[in-house]
């Protein structure tokens, strides 16, 4: 059977991966939103530590989330208007909203940690409700970036303009964001996405920051996911 290269090729293409700059990323984003709003609901308001801990999270959250879409804003939405003007449009509304809304969430979670104890409850529950709109908004909003965007992207990018793009993104990233990002990006990623993240930035980054992502990481895999991960690297039996 003969078979025309062009179309071989054609097919090669469609079938192979395009870089997904939104995927780790997004699942830490989810894993983040998930673990500190199960934490608002079961959290025991009369606790005044438990109070401090989980509103700090909750705080800890809203500044994460203002952080990301900063980043996507400058580094991502620039490169889509570059080529293709008007395709971030939508997205960048949205994130006018959901700063607005990281503001009232941050007014209201800071209003619970100081208001009398006879008021925690009620004002818990309303923060809980609060925060789940927000988090569902912004499950339905990446996936609009997971499809929409990332079609712009790889109509008008190469892979390796791409890579260039989230190198630069993430070269901008202070140390201290790139390591909660590891704390949460990484254990909530499939085994194989974990050794690419890893094994690229043992490659490019310093090793003492390539341990301390290590050490940031293990205590949130069970030993036999970092057993898989240990493997994978060609880890010694020192970690
Ligand atoms: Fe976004």
């Amino acid at each position: 059977m003969n078979i025309d290269p062009r179309e071989m090729r054609q097919v090669a293409a469609a079938i192979a991966p395009r870089i997904d700059m939104y995927a780790g990323i997004h699942k830490a984003l989810r894993a983040l939103m998930a673990d500190t709003l199960l934490a608002l609901g079961r959290m025991d308001h009369d606790d005044g530590l438990e109070l401090a801990q989980t509103t700090q999270r909750v705080l800890e959250l809203l500044e994460f989330c203002r952080a990301h879409l900063q980043h996507e804003n400058d580094f991502i939405h620039a490169a889509m208007e570059s080529r293709a003007a008007g395709s971030s449009g939508r997205i960048a509304h949205e994130h006018h909203e959901h700063v607005e809304a990281i503001d009232a969430l941050a007014d209201q979670t800071t209003a619970l940690l100081q208001c009398a104890p006879a008021l925690r409850a009620e004002r818990t529950l309303a923060l809980y409700r609060a925060l789940s709109v927000f988090i569902a908004h912004n499950f339905e909003h990446m996936h609009v970036e997971e499809t929409a965007h990332n079609a712009v992207l790889w109509a008008r990018f190469t892979d390796a303009e791409l890579m260039e793009l989230h190198g630069a993104l993430v070269a901008s990233i202070p140390p201290e964001e790139m390591m909660f990002v590891m704390r949460w990006m990484v254990p909530f990623m499939n085994p194989a996405e974990r050794t690419a993240m890893l094994g690229d930035m043992r490659a490019h980054a310093p090793a003492p920051a390539f341990a301390a992502a290590l050490d940031v990481v293990r205590p949130h895999l069970s030993e036999r996911e970092w057993a898989k991960l240990a493997a994978s690297l060609g880890l010694s039996a020192q970690w």
